[in-house]
């Protein structure tokens, strides 16, 4: 994949596809629920078809339209031993949440996925469930991916969860609702909360009481209907466009505007970006519009406590940092190691390759700017936010950028390019 230089502006109105994490969500929800219903935009990159596989495996009836971003879905209450091991692909979301269902099941469910994941920490979740009754193996003493999980009788736990992690949350509170008594889940911060959101529209009633969640076990999710929003994640590698590309003035309709999923836009105006967004619609999940146009950026400093809000956009918000006045600085983020790449590496390697000015030490990231990109080979690591970050890179570089492992967006977003293109032949 290469692309020119400023070969145009991103003008007009877009939507982006359905939310990736509370596609999933919808998915196991619906699935968990002792009835029908159906799910409409859902995300059908290839992370949630995981997710649809191993549903189905688990006993789920889903009748998908990938064309319409439709799904009915028959669920099965309470899931009976898999048929089959659930391969969970490159999707941790599926592996870790799906891992919390399987620890409910009296039987054996084996847990995998592909090279990338089966390198992926998971005693944040075993050690959890073990706590909870569950017995699970796996390589390296249950720490990796396959997983074998064998489950049945849990009882509630409080756990204290050393890292914010939504995986972790949605695994914990997923087994607690098979469990005898509650679980609790307390995270030093707050990790995007659609899980809670959306089982308290289920009729589970959650309790919430500052990063401590709670869900009383033996409750099942009721059978309802979901609509998901458009992917704020996804629709940020065009919000940066947007701001890099000279002329850009750009609108995205219909994208989550969960207040946990929001702090890069926070961010973006910050360091000076023409930022503009407005809920206009407050269903289980806030979703609305966002207008950017394009803008000069001046450097800022973003703290740990920010990380979870903005996780999976680190590494966008590191290309628009090349571009700010100053030196910006990311802490606290060595949970970007081990994402779908270490993200601190790929970005740090990649920006690099371009000509910019980066230094990665420990969990601190720090990015000097403005620098002019050149053309370039990157590498994405198979990691399709690291791939969607350097495509926006590249409408910016002198040259061409070549970037190794571009597939990857299949998982969370094949539409970039047609979207991006649709943008820039707006006028
Ligand atoms: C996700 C949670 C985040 C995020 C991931 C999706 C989810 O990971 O990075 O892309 O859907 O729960 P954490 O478990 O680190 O919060």
């Amino acid at each position: 994949m290469s692309r020119r230089r400023h070969k145009g502006a991103l003008t007009g109105t877009v939507s982006v596809p359905g939310d990736k994490s509370i596609s999933h969500r919808a998915l196991i929800l619906s699935a968990l629920a002792p009835g029908a219903g159906r799910i409409t935009g859902l995300n059908t990159g290839s992370d949630v078809l995981a997710t649809v596989t191993c549903l189905r495996r688990l006993g789920a009836e889903l009748q998908l339209n990938t064309a319409n971003h439709k799904v009915e879905v028959k669920g099965f209450g309470r899931a009976a031993e898999p048929r089959d091991v659930l391969d969970a692909a490159n999707s941790g979301t599926t592996l870790r949440t799906l891992a919390g269902v399987c620890a409910g099941i009296p039987g054996m469910s084996v847990l995998t996925g592909d090279d990338t994941l089966r390198r992926r920490p998971m005693a944040r979740i075993v050690e959890p469930l073990r706590a909870m009754g569950a017995v699970i193996d796996g390589r390296e003493g249950g720490t990796l991916p396959p997983l074998y999980i064998r489950g049945g009788k849990l009882h509630g736990i409080d756990h204290r969860s050393p890292i914010a992690s939504a995986q972790v949350k949605t695994c914990l509170l997923l087994a607690g609702l098979s469990a005898a008594g509650p679980t609790s889940v307390t995270e030093p911060r707050p990790s995007r909360d659609h899980t809670e959101r959306m089982l308290l529209a289920a009729g589970v009633p959650v309790a919430r009481e500052g990063t401590m969640v709670t869900v009383p076990g033996g409750s099942l999710p009721e059978p309802r209907d979901w609509v998901v929003p458009g992917d704020l994640s996804s629709a940020f590698f065009l919000i940066a466009a947007a701001v890099l590309v000279p002329g850009s003035d750009l609108t995205i309709t219909g994208v989550g505007l969960n207040p946990t999923r929001v702090g890069a836009l926070a961010v973006l105006r910050a360091m000076g970006a023409d930022i503009d967004w407005a809920v206009d619609a407050e269903e289980v999940e806030p979703s609305g519009t966002v207008t950017v146009r394009h803008s000069t950026l001046t450097a800022t400093t973003i703290e740990a406590v920010s990380i979870p809000g903005l996780l999976d956009e680190v590494p966008a918000l590191a290309l628009l940092a090349t571009q700010a006045e100053g030196t910006t600085e990311f802490a606290g983020i060595a949970e970007l190691r081990v994402k779908e790449s270490d993200r601190i590496a790929t970005m740090t390697a990649g920006l690099r390759a371009l000509g910019a000015h980066v230094d990665a030490e420990g969990d601190v990231l720090r990015v000097t700017g403005p620098a002019p990109l050149s053309g370039g080979t990157v590498d994405s690591q198979g990691d399709h936010r690291i791939a969607l970050s350097f495509a926006v890179a590249a409408l910016i570089a002198d040259s061409d950028v070549r970037i190794t492992g571009w597939s990857a967006v299949e998982t969370s977003f094949p539409e970039f390019l047609d979207l991006l293109a649709g943008a820039r032949r707006k006028r």
